[in-house]
């Protein structure tokens, strides 16, 4: 987690790291700071608990002082948030200064051995530590800076991406990357370092992703030197041309970044499907499927690993693979199947579902099945991220940037692949005829057009639902079939941003524990279009009913059955059972919207949470 700027060239760099910030302040924001060097061979540090705004507040005037700085936004991991927890940090002789995103695993073992060389430490951070363990370096086998920082690297485990600047060493940084992620931006008499490339694409559109295990030596007389961590050869580094804009990261006049996002959906969707689903020549077109479709057919098993969001969109993948392809689907959490010594075999293909392409736990589960012989196929939003590389193939989401940290669109956008991917293989094994695959084919394309219709109709009534239950302190989510994993998607959503406690269930399951939490103070939002278990929601809400809990029926237009049972209803177009969850999901990302933003909760950067989760 955690967002790193950098920036060597001609620019205000306060501005340029400030900006910054604010654009990876989704990755990390409970506390925040800067460094820019000045011209006497100083360094100005300003640091704070809190969010950039705060840290604006004490560094203002810092502003048109340098044109060499850093910045860092943090997810605690080691420490509490607080002034001097927050980065950057710097050694005991007051000259190397660092910014770290990610976990230092052996960092107690350094701490002590420094400690005794009568090194002392002011923070609880992991970061501090590597700041010193560098000066050590330096102290002891008087080792030039770069060279320091590639020996403590060389040491340490776990998952870093880390810029360090040296006041000897002026308009130099040395960055260095294992498991989470590093961009240089390249200018013109300019360098840009950042955790993605969102604060530089203004500036600059090519860059280069620091590859794990690599390091690299800043500056602008000797320009971006990269090297390997483990013997110092020297790399050459693909150079890649960023296709995110400016507007694409901009709020474009939604109060949230999650409302902007949720409403983007029904171009994020067709987005997705653009030069994949050709209904006029009746194919699903996917590179990333085609050039290994024989492989991925003959799997025995396909396993889905994924976090999140993403899990519950693999859960809807198995549903959608299995019922097309026939091929057996299980689905894991990435962080359990890591460490569970799961039996993969070379005719498992492993689908990796992420959005940012950045989580550690869904990395680490991929290299383990790689090692395996497993084939892996990863799914992301994020272009050019770590799991898109490390994958042997795949498809983008193409959902656009998401900055909310409550995923909505790049949701929907995995459940258009996943379809995609189901549909092409259910039709080239023959489980589809033309005829089914061409209505699915076209039920698909109608989606972006029935979200339209659903954002337009039910955003109001989302809000007045919020405003009544603003005050709850549980909900209950249930949904059958495709539409269980987007009950569990839809509670996910309150729990994250509203912080009132939610479950999702299968509408059948609630009989078997959960009906004794029914009474007249407990919100039930129930999924229920007009398809297969239909009759047997009919029967689950009635239950409810006979216990006075409150239905929210979320159902087809026009439904009169489950309508005229429920307390508040909120209705969607109907489409093919399969791809329900895409219209259900999006009255319950505003209803869990609604009811956080009633409750002032800042939706964008909820407390605790980052956006990619890039420690396990
Ligand atoms: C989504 O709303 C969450 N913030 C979170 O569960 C997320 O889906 C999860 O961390 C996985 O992230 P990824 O898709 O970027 O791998
Ligand atoms: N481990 C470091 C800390 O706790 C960095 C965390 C981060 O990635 O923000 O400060």
């Amino acid at each position: 987690m955690c967002g790193i700027v950098g920036y060597t060239g001609f620019r205000d760099a306060y501005e340029i790291v400030i900006n910054g910030l604010k654009r990876l302040e989704y990755r990390g924001y409970d506390s925040a700071g800067i460094v820019l060097e000045n011209n006497k061979n100083e360094v100005e540090l300003k640091k704070a608990k809190g969010k950039v705004s705060d840290l604006e507040a004490i560094a203002g005037n810092l502003k048109n002082t340098s044109h060499v700085g850093m910045g860092h936004t943090r997810w605690a991991t080691h420490g509490v948030p607080s002034d001097i927890n927050s980065h950057p940090h710097v050694s005991n002789n007051g000259k190397i200064v660092l910014v770290h995103n990610g976990i230092i695993e052996n960092y107690e073992t350094i701490k002590i051995m420094l400690s005794q060389k009568g090194f002392v430490f002011h923070s609880q951070t992991d970061t501090e530590v590597l700041a010193n363990f560098i000066q050590y370096f330096m102290d002891e086998s008087g080792k030039d800076f770069a060279e320091a920082v590639r020996a403590a690297l060389s040491e340490v485990y776990g998952a870093y991406a880390i810029a360090a600047l040296h006041v000897d060493y002026p308009g130099q940084f040395v960055v260095g990357r294992l498991s989470s992620p590093l961009a240089i931006g390249l200018g013109d008499k300019e360098y840009f370092i950042a955790s993605d490339a969102s604060p530089f694409v203004e500036f600059t559109k090519e860059a280069i992703y620091l590859e794990d295990g690599h390091m690299a030596l800043i500056s602008l007389d000797r320009g971006v030197d990269i090297r390997l961590i483990k013997d110092n050869s020297k790399v050459d580094a693909e150079i890649q041309q960023l296709q995110i804009s400016l507007e694409q990261i901009e709020k474009g006049g939604y109060d949230h970044f999650m409302l902007k996002e949720i409403f983007e959906q029904p171009k994020s969707i067709h987005d997705t499907m653009r030069g994949r689903l050709l209904l006029d020549e009746g194919i699903i077109k996917m590179a990333g499927i085609w050039d290994h479709l024989e492989r991925i057919q003959a799997a025995k098993r396909i396993i889905i690993i994924a976090c999140g969001t993403s899990w519950h969109a693999g859960l809807i993948g198995e549903y959608l693979i299995e019922e097309f392809a026939r091929i057996p689907v299980e689905v894991e959490y990435a962080s359990e199947f890591r460490y569970r010594n799961p039996i993969i075999t070379p005719k498992d293909v492993v689908i990796a579902i992420s959005q940012s392409g950045e989580t550690a736990d869904t990395m680490a589960a991929i290299k383990l099945a790689k090692e395996k012989g497993a084939f892996v196929y990863g799914i992301c939003n994020v272009i050019g991220s770590s799991i898109a590389r490390i994958t042997h193939a795949g498809s983008y989401t193409h959902a656009g940037p998401e900055i909310g940290v409550a995923s909505t669109k790049a949701f929907t956008a995995q459940l258009t692949i996943l379809a995609m991917i189901a549909l092409k293989l259910g039709k080239h094994n023959g489980n589809l005829n033309n005829t089914e695959f061409m209505q699915y084919l076209y039920e698909l394309d109608a989606i972006p057009k029935k979200i339209e219709e659903v954002l337009a109709s039910s955003h109001d009534t989302a809000k007045q639902i919020a405003e009544e239950f603003v005050n709850a302190t549980n909900f209950l989510y249930l949904g059958r079939g495709y539409n269980f994993p987007a009950a569990l998607e839809g509670a996910l959503k309150l729990k994250e941003i509203s912080y009132i406690h939610a479950e999702g269930y299968p509408a059948a399951e609630m009989k078997h524990g959960p009906i004794a939490l029914i009474d007249e103070n407990m919100p039930m939002v129930i999924i229920a279009p007009k398809q297969g278990y239909y009759d047997k929601i009919v029967s689950n809400v009635q239950e409810i009913k006979a216990r006075k809990g409150r239905i929210i029926a979320l159902v087809n237009k026009g439904d009169e059955q489950v309508a005229s049972m429920a307390d508040y209803v909120i209705e969607f177009p109907e489409t093919s059972e399969c791809f329900s969850p895409m219209m259900a999901s999006v009255p319950l990302q505003l209803l869990a919207y609604y009811i956080a933003v009633f409750r002032g909760v800042n939706v964008d950067q909820p407390r605790n949470l980052a956006k990619s989760v890039t420690v396990e």
